[in-house]
């Protein structure tokens, strides 16, 4: 085991205190480039988004700018986004089509293949010294694709995606596997900078339910007509008088495994969330059927679950929001947001989906600022030097964890529970620590049993 910052000294998962240096220090993010980004399987695309050989996406893999190109024969690879000559951004587009990529800088050009095919002058500069065999571009070693999402890893040792996911395919099927036909992207991508250190975001989304009633207490309010604040607005759902299940406490789980975590409510209708268009409601309402025959009722249900899949690809159930938080430094992300909708919906729901995204959890959604504005604040903190030393309690539901006997996988416990944020930490301590997989996977599983067997 090799901690090379001696990163043990940040997290005490076991009494549940994180020293809040790991969300602002320079060092720890450079590790953290190398060990989490460098080892991750990390979201690249949504395959509805290059149908055709030639289209392609340009993304990131923690800071390294990456394009995923669909090849002719069908499949679909990926390369670093870097001119092999001397460094320049290769394609500059966010997407398109295309027979192949020109460098703006001096012009040598690759195929979709990654290989170098164009030199310009290359007889009179280069005078046949040049092997174009050995500068093509540098591959994503391991892509796997999981029910329509891309995914890419640097690491050739990594397990395998579906070993990789565990349990959290089970979750992550309620989101992208109620249909036949899967998923889409629909519309465009939202892309935003908020001032805040990645994990802030994906914990959040990974653990944090406990938020909710006081952060959005603002928007509980004008979603639940009472009397006292009827006048205040009106629910933009069908027949939604309810207030949202997750200001009530009502019963819950929150899964935690590999770092990855999830939480939701149960709740009894197919509806859609209260911010979600009254379509959209009837949409789900209609098509629960199918989706109880695919799914079981726990996940058919389930339209107000969060989620994250370590290390930053989060969504949330029936908002259909999939986002990534991809780091720009420890005080920065640029969050992506997707509108993801079953290929099989109506147009008509497709759109409604779209808008209500934006208006919850697009940039200026009334959701999202809520959430982007504390992780700011947060941060803003963590500059001073006392504060950066000063313990965050991650305490709560500590020895509550169980495995369930109905059906619901993993390591869970009440939805109001730090379960997740702790499986989260202990994760990312595991792989800024570790030197090989089996180092990771065997502490991750100490971990694990440790929890349950007291
Ligand atoms: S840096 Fe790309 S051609 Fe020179
Ligand atoms: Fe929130």
């Amino acid at each position: 085991m090799d901690d090379k910052l001696n990163v043990r000294r940040f997290v005490d998962i076991h009494n549940g205190t994180l020293k809040p240096a790991i969300y602002a220090d320079q060092e720890i993010y450079d590790l953290e480039l190398e060990r989490i980004f460098g080892r991750s399987w990390l979201f690249l695309a949504h395959e509805s988004q290059m149908p055709k050989a030639g289209d392609f996406f340009t993304t990131y893999m923690g800071e390294d700018p990456v394009i995923v190109i669909r090849q002719k024969d069908g499949s679909i690879a990926a390369f670093l986004n870097q001119c092999r000559h001397r460094g320049m951004k290769l394609c500059h587009s966010d997407s398109g089509n295309t027979r192949a990529f020109t460098c703006p800088y001096h012009g040598w050009g690759y195929g979709l293949e990654g290989g170098l095919a164009v030199v310009p002058l290359e007889q009179e500069a280069y005078r046949k010294n040049l092997d174009k065999s050995k500068w093509g571009l540098i591959r994503v070693p391991r892509l796997a694709i999981y029910k329509g999402l891309i995914f890419g890893n640097w690491d050739e040792t990594a397990p395998s995606l579906e070993e990789y996911l565990g349990d959290m395919a089970w979750y992550m099927d309620g989101f992208l596997d109620r249909r036949e036909n899967g998923t889409e992207v629909v519309g465009g991508i939202h892309k935003w900078v908020i001032d805040c250190n990645w994990k802030f975001a994906a914990e959040q989304f990974c653990s944090d339910q406990y938020h909710a009633p006081y952060t959005h207490g603002s928007a509980i309010q004008v979603l639940t007509p009472t009397p006292e604040n009827k006048s205040e607005g009106k629910p933009l759902g069908d027949g939604q008088t309810q207030r949202p299940a997750w200001a009530n406490g009502l019963g819950g789980v929150q899964f935690s495994e590999n770092g990855h975590g999830s939480a939701f409510f149960f709740t009894e209708k197919p509806d859609a969330n209260v911010w979600v268009g009254g379509e959209v409601s009837e949409y789900f309402r209609e098509t629960y059927p199918e989706v109880e025959r695919r799914l079981g009722s726990v996940r058919g249900l389930r339209l107000a679950g969060h989620n994250t899949m370590f290390p930053t690809l989060s969504w949330l159930n029936g908002t259909q929001t999939l986002r990534v938080w991809h780091p720009k430094g420890p005080n920065q992300i640029e969050v992506w947001a997707f509108c993801i909708a079953d290929k099989a919906a109506p147009s008509a729901v497709k759109e409604a989906l779209q808008l209500s995204h934006a208006r919850a959890f697009g940039p200026a959604g009334f959701l999202e600022q809520d959430d982007s504005e504390n992780w700011v604040e947060v941060q803003k903190v963590l500059r001073g030097y006392k504060a950066k030393q000063t313990d965050f309690c991650v305490q709560m539901g500590r020895g509550f964890e169980e495995y369930r006997k109905d059906g619901i996988p993993g390591l869970t416990n009440y939805t109001f529970s730090e379960t997740a944020a702790r499986g989260f930490y202990q994760r990312w301590m595991d792989m800024m620590t570790s030197e090989t997989w089996d180092e990771i996977e065997g502490q991750t599983k100490e971990y694990q049993k440790e929890l349950v067997h007291g």
